[in-house]
């Protein structure tokens, strides 16, 4: 495992560094893990990607039928990789990933249990003919124990996880498209968008930031998928003061722009954790970078038709949702960023998914998710 050290560098020689440290990586794959313990195993080596069907990733059913028949006509060494990737994407099927049963997962925090519901309810919304997200390998990440903590969260949080997912999705692709190349995710837990975003390629470096046990679980469970992209892992508290220099050390130039993205992170953390982590990120965000992150209103933590399941189970997790503002456009305007905020059920943020209406602007005192976007002042 050879981690870059970086100071100030040009995106050409970042670039080659990538190339470097890939190539030179003993394990063969192109996911780097900083700040964690390798103890994942890496025996993917993987170094092809067989052809997905035209329209890009399908859900696991259709995924295993196409690979199956053209497993037959391709070279040997290029069929035993894609039998390795088969064994990871029907892993939903035929349970190669279904035997970590959650005694062996072995997440550390409460608040980790939380990134498998959400990765069940993509792996749910991806078993419909319309899924607003792909996720072929949210089945396999989620489990059984994703499944069963899905039942219980409410099924109603498939069509926000979804809805969410998609507007986060639209909004990283398009960072792409406007020349960010670095994007870090806080809390990334078992979102697996290195593997399905097609807007992201070879020149973009991302990174997820979740508890080390998380992210060891995820390099299991995907040790033979192949990311689209360069992938860092670290292993962090993303409260942590010293998180940009572990973020540099990973690889990440801090001189060249960010998007960070926290995504159904916040929520769980307190205000002047996410005053912190503001204050934090800003500081590290040169010209040109970018947040996206969600939150809630304080009217989202009174129990309703919609969400009592939900803060019923948290709460049983011992993992209540904590932190609300009614106000991010404030927050980013105070930290540096000029907002741009949309809600859950805005026009652009609705895709006739959800049961109500799209709206301009939230009823007032009811509940609203905030999906929040700012690109840095100055
Ligand atoms: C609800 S999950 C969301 C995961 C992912 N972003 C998604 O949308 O699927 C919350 C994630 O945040 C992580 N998390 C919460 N607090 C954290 C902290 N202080 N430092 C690092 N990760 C944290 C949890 O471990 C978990 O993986």
């Amino acid at each position: 495992m050879v981690l870059a050290t970086v100071g100030l560098r040009t995106a050409q020689s970042i670039a080659a560094e990538i190339a470097d440290i890939t190539r030179s990586d003993s394990s063969g794959s192109p996911v780097r893990h900083a700040g964690i313990n390798p103890r994942v195993e890496q025996s993917g080596n993987v170094k092809k990607h067989g052809k997905l069907k035209k329209g890009g990733p399908r859900c696991p059913e259709t995924f295993c039928t196409t690979s199956e028949r053209e497993d037959s006509m391709m070279p040997p060494a290029l069929a035993r990789t894609k039998a390795m990737e088969q064994t990871i994407l029907c892993a939903g099927r035929q349970s190669t990933v279904a035997e970590l049963s959650s005694s062996t997962i072995g997440f550390d925090q409460p608040v980790s249990m939380t990134a498998l519901i959400n990765a069940a309810a993509r792996a749910q919304e991806c078993e419909r003919p319309d899924p607003l997200v792909r996720d072929v390998h949210a089945k396999s990440l989620a489990g059984d124990k994703g499944r069963e903590l899905l039942e219980r969260f409410g099924k109603f949080f498939t069509t926000i996880e979804a809805v969410r997912a998609k507007f986060f999705d639209d909004s990283i692709c398009k960072a792409v498209s406007e020349g960010i190349r670095q994007i870090v995710m806080l809390g990334a837990g078992l979102d697996a968008r290195p593997y399905r975003l097609s807007c992201l390629g070879r020149r973009i470096l991302w990174v997820d930031v979740d508890y080390e046990p998380v992210l060891l679980y995820k390099g299991r469970v995907l040790q033979n998928a192949k990311p689209l992209c360069e992938v860092v892992n670290v292993g962090k508290d993303i409260r942590d003061a010293d998180l940009a220099q572990v973020l540099a050390e990973g690889g990440v130039n801090l001189g060249l722009s960010i998007l960070w993205v926290a995504e159904g992170v916040f929520q769980y953390l307190k205000e002047p954790e996410v005053e912190d982590i503001l204050a934090r990120l800003r500081a590290s965000s040169a010209p040109g970078s970018e947040i996206i992150f969600n939150a809630q209103n304080k009217a989202n933590l009174v129990r309703t038709q919609h969400n009592a399941k939900m803060l019923d189970l948290l709460d049983e997790l011992g993992t209540p949702w904590t932190f609300t503002t009614e106000s991010p456009a404030d927050l980013l305007d105070r930290h540096g960023f000029d907002p741009k905020i949309v809600f859950l059920g805005h026009a652009q943020a609705h895709y006739g998914r959800l049961p109500w209406p799209p709206s301009d602007s939230p009823a007032t005192g009811f509940p609203c998710e905030w999906l929040a976007t700012g690109h840095v002042k100055g």
